[in-house]
């Protein structure tokens, strides 16, 4: 992994080192600190302005030589836009941006984070200091070669000149530890599937240990004595035993109620016996995008030591065609007790959900369970990879949802559940089958989910477009996004976290 920038505060009167970051507005307009930094340059920076058709345009960059007078190497102006039109989201914007001009190798680099109109707020520039280091992130474990510019990851040393720096410090440590999450998440997605299969996954999500998370790993055994058939069928297919891992983060009161994470981790869907066509299928090593997400978000609850109490329960296991590989027209017995035809073997996910979403609903009796699985194809058809699908029993979780979707800018899209949707995955034979017809795919999967939630609240996020293979973004690189850890943890910061001041 490359997760090279690093990033410290310092006041606006330090001397700038290295390449220097300023904003400006749509006027180009920059704030005082910026001027003074600038100086006679000014007037330089407005000519390479206007040669460059610059014109300060949210994330847009201007990038020259220092003008003579700046002891600054580089000089780097970043457009905000109009000041009035500036967004929350826009700050993560703003650090991507700026990683994104940065060399290969190793840079020095001052960031003045000022807008025109006075210092940013700690929280804006911590955002800034977050969105460079999610930009930086590159996959680069398997690349022997890293001398020839292409493949060399970013190094930076950053400062971020502000008017606080205590109040940005404070701002940015917990910011951190979810960047923290966030990269974690990635690199589980972006690991190749013999690398990662489901005993390796457990034993990294075990290392969530040293940060004073609980796990538990549950191995075929015992799932055996749960009674997790939907699950083990999926995973009596490989040679690689399948695990339920589940974590837990006791950051509020003894016996508070818990929120529960539940994620869908295929290590590699193949489809089994019925089985995917070759094009694209190595895309198939990222089917564990949700148990990803869940083990990066409880990385990032326990190092900032969020005050809830959070459980995090991931099944895992890898879909193959073999000769003890589950068949079309199987029946299995859930751990609930239903018993599921199974129709088509490459429907796997909503099996291994329904057993682990059932176990942490009976077991813990959370406030809520929100799942989270790279579950249809479906929905990228619907929703391309732009928003998560979001599926709920619940029309206050859903809106929280939706709200801070908005503000992280990983947005979820509300899609309809029913009982007339719900009544074509009633089987011939079985109280229920694994798959319906092919209209409305992401729905039924979810109606299935549904069955096994015991009438806990519930939310499920089908992230098929958005954890892994979208286009890069600003502030991604990545194959795998990461999505969902930022998400959910700012749903857990603004609603379910007892005072932090109490
Ligand atoms: N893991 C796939 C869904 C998927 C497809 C995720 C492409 C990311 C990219 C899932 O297990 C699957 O195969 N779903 C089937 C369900 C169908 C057989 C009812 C699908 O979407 O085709
Ligand atoms: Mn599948
Ligand atoms: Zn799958």
């Amino acid at each position: 992994m490359s997760d090279a920038v690093k990033v410290g505060f310092v006041p606006f009167s330090a001397p700038p080192r290295g390449i220097l970051v300023v904003f400006c507005d749509d006027s180009l307009k920059s704030g005082a600190a910026a001027r003074k930094a600038l100086g006679t340059a000014a007037n330089t920076v407005k000519r390479a302005a206007a040669a460059n058709q610059f014109k300060g345009k949210s994330g847009a960059a201007l990038d020259i030589l220092a003008p003579e007078g700046i002891k600054a190497q580089r000089l780097i102006v970043v457009g905000t836009g109009k000041p009035s039109e500036i967004k929350p989201h826009d700050f993560l914007k703003f650090g991507g941006v700026i990683a994104g001009k940065l060399n290969a190798g190793s840079d020095v680099v001052t960031v003045v984070a000022e807008l025109p109109d006075g210092a940013m707020q700690p929280d804006q520039s911590a955002a800034v200091a977050s969105g460079m280091r999610l930009r930086a992130y590159k996959f680069d474990r398997y690349k022997t070669r890293k001398k020839d510019g292409e493949n060399e990851a970013v190094r930076a040393d950053v400062s971020i000149a502000v008017d606080d720096v205590a109040a940005a410090r404070k701002a940015f440590a917990p910011d951190s530890h979810v960047v923290d999450g966030v990269i974690i998440a990635r690199e589980l997605v972006n690991e190749p599937p013999n690398v990662l299969y489901p005993e390796e996954f457990a034993r990294r999500a075990s290392q969530l240990r040293k940060l004073g998370v609980d796990v538990e790993i549950l191995d075929v055994k015992a799932m055996t004595k749960l009674g997790m058939g939907a699950l083990l069928g999926v995973a009596q297919g490989s040679a690689r035993p399948g695990r339920t891992v589940i974590m837990r983060w006791n950051g509020a009161k003894r016996g508070d109620q818990p929120v529960a994470f539940v994620g869908k981790g295929v290590c590699f869907d193949t489809g089994g016996i019925s089985i995917k066509p070759a094009g694209s299928m190595e895309d198939m090593k990222g089917d564990m995008g949700g148990a990803a997400c869940v083990v990066g978000l409880m990385h990032a609850l326990a190092a900032r030591k969020a005050k809830v109490n959070a459980v995090g329960a991931i099944g895992l296991v890898e879909n193959m065609p073999d000769g003890n590989a589950q068949r079309p027209g199987d029946i299995v017995t859930s751990m609930s007790g239903q018993t599921i035809e199974i129709i088509n073997t490459d429907a796997e996910g909503r099996l291994v959900l329904a057993d682990v979403l059932w176990h942490v609903a009976k077991k813990f009796k959370p406030k809520f369970m929100i799942d989270l699985a790279t579950l249809t194809g479906a929905i990228m058809v619907a929703l391309g990879t732009e928003h998560a699908g979001l599926f709920s029993n619940n029309d206050e979780l859903a809106e929280r949802l939706t709200k801070v979707g908005l503000e992280t800018g990983e947005r979820v899209w509300r899609m309809p559940l029913g009982p007339e949707y719900d009544k074509l995955i009633d089987s011939q034979f079985a109280d229920v089958k694994n798959a319906g017809v092919r209209n409305g795919g992401s729905i039924t999967a979810a109606q299935f989910l549904q069955r096994f939630v015991d009438g806990t609240p519930w939310a499920h996020l089908d992230i098929a477009g958005t954890a892994m293979g979208a286009p890069k973004s600003d502030i991604s690189h990545s194959w795998a996004s990461g999505y969902g850890v930022r998400l959910l943890d700012r749903l857990v910061a603004d609603y379910y976290e007892a005072r932090k001041n109490s």
